[in-house]
């Protein structure tokens, strides 16, 4: 299969979700600008004290986390493949006089445009689903913390992946550790399931046992 090709319809995709998401209730920008933090609660629990932190985070969509992060002292790099997205965090960044830094690439080539080491890499909630292979993923992370930092994803267990919600009720039809991709269009999206963007996007289930080995 060709994931250049699958990239390139998964980024235009994302960049349009972009505005949906912005205007949405789910992302509150207004709250997010009046101060609200956009991180779980279990994700401050266990990542404690960031101040001063160089924190990397992975697929970042329009940087609200990213930029919570910044507001408790982190100092972040996001990164994401959509340019959209990227332009929209560096505007909020801008906006709200924070020091986050952005970077638009495939997050599988980070390597190629961040050569800094970090104390936290950080990734979270529909990340992992948008990548054919862990491995470069996993060795990029590698390089990119230094020794003794710490590598946090949050994500959806992957029993959520093997449905096709665009059945009600949604219906179990993809595999648990499916190798091949899987290709879906449908109208809305989960922050605004009344908009009429249609998406179209190729993801990858990974198991367990593939996310932790
Ligand atoms: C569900 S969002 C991330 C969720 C984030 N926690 C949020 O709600 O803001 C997934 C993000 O992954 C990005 N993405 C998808 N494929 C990517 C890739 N190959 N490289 C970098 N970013 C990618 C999309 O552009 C999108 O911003």
């Amino acid at each position: 299969m060709d994931f250049q090709k699958a990239f390139e319809t998964n980024k235009e995709t994302w960049n349009k979700k972009v505005a949906v998401h912005a205007a949405s209730d789910f992302y509150d920008v207004a709250g997010f600008k009046n101060g609200k933090s956009t991180l779980n609660k279990f994700d401050l629990k266990a990542l404690g004290n960031v101040k001063d932190k160089r924190l990397l985070h992975l697929q970042c969509h329009f940087g609200l986390d990213t930029l919570s992060w910044s507001r408790m002292g982190a100092k972040c790099v996001g990164v994401d493949i959509s340019d959209v997205a990227i332009k929209k965090a560096e505007t909020l960044n801008k906006d709200l006089n924070l020091d986050a830094k952005f970077i638009c690439c495939n997050v599988l080539d980070t390597s190629q445009h961040i050569l800094e080491t970090f104390d936290i890499v950080y990734t979270s909630y529909g990340v992992i689903g948008w990548l054919p292979d862990l491995k470069p993923w996993a060795k990029m992370i590698f390089e990119r913390l230094k020794t003794g930092g710490v590598f946090y994803i949050a994500e959806f267990h992957p029993i959520a992946w093997m449905f096709d919600y665009t059945v009600s009720p949604p219906k179990m039809k993809f595999g648990y550790q499916q190798n091949t991709a899987i290709y879906e269009e449908y109208e809305g999206t989960y922050a605004d399931t009344e908009s009429k963007m249609i998406s179209k996007e190729y993801g990858w289930n990974h198991s367990l046992a593939e996310v932790i080995t």
